[in-house]
């Protein structure tokens, strides 16, 4: 009820369908080879907005190359063994056939795609919490099979870039919205190692790191995919890597595309830059 509240009385003046048409139009221009939406999908987790956010990920493309991980508001309630995020299943799906997508359990996770020397690791913090908390777990299992996963796609040579709805940083946010078990998330990624995290959750561009085996892991935050505005700094906004092999690992470079107001499009907001 406190859910459906705030996307009645605040949320839906400020998320618009409107910017989100314009985010797919020049998501059409710009092209990339594969997109990573990090969650929230729905307010509220309701059945029709699971269904509805199915349609809308139908339009960002097939999913093979969309690859979307869930949020909390995706598991603001205990969601029914049928009909909750299945609808979404080839979206959230890695290449591998995994755990049946039950509830809010995240057996299915992490789920892992390859495109080339790409690897796309989605983890999944998403459980339903206490009025007025937005706090996510990776969970004691999820952490292990994340374990294993990273270190055998770094034994790959692969570009390991990690999916996760919470930022996994200590500072970014209150511990009312925190990720519950960031240290242990920390810890595997320091043992592991992996190249990008990118995350949601936050609704603004933050960067931060978290260290890794040899070098810092850049860790990023992106804004919503529909704030109409005015604050620029929480304006919709998606980001563009590229992602080339280097003398040791690889090069990536980010650019940002954001919402104007005022022009009614998406633009580009500073330069290309090496993360
Ligand atoms: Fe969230």
């Amino acid at each position: 009820m406190l859910g459906w509240l705030s996307w009645q009385v605040r949320r839906r003046r400020r998320y618009r369908p409107a910017v989100l048409e314009a985010l797919l139009a020049d998501l059409a221009q710009t092209a990339p080879d594969h997109l990573a939406i990090t969650g929230d999908l729905t307010q509220i987790a309701l059945a029709s907005e699971l269904r509805e956010a199915a349609d809308w990920l139908a339009r960002f493309g097939p999913a093979e190359r969309v690859h979307a991980i869930p949020g909390n508001h995706d598991a603001y309630a205990a969601l029914p063994r049928e009909g909750g995020w299945q609808y979404w299943s080839d979206y959230l799906a890695g290449d591998r056939p995994s755990a049946p997508l039950r509830g809010v359990a995240n057996d299915a996770f992490p789920s892992v795609r390859v495109r080339g020397e790409l690897a796309l690791v989605g983890v999944c913090t998403a459980q339903p919490t206490p009025p007025f908390a937005a706090t996510g777990s990776v969970g004691e299992e999820q952490l292990a099979r994340l374990d294993a996963e990273l270190e055998a796609l770094g034994g790959a040579g692969l570009c390991r870039v990690v999916l996760i709805h919470h930022p996994p940083v200590a500072g970014l946010t209150t511990r009312r919205r925190s990720l519950l078990d960031a240290r242990a998330f920390g810890d595997v990624l320091r043992r592991r190692g992996a190249e990008l995290v990118l995350h949601g959750h936050l609704h603004r561009t933050t960067l931060a790191s978290l260290p890794g085996p040899e070098r810092a892991i850049p860790v990023i935050g992106v804004p919503s995919a529909s704030h109409a505005g005015p604050s620029a700094k929480r304006c919709a906004a998606y980001h563009l890597y590229k992602i080339e092999r280097a003398d040791r690992g690889f090069a990536i470079r980010r650019r940002v595309r954001a919402w104007d107001p005022a022009l009614g499009r998406f633009t580009a907001r500073g330069v290309e830059e090496p993360l």
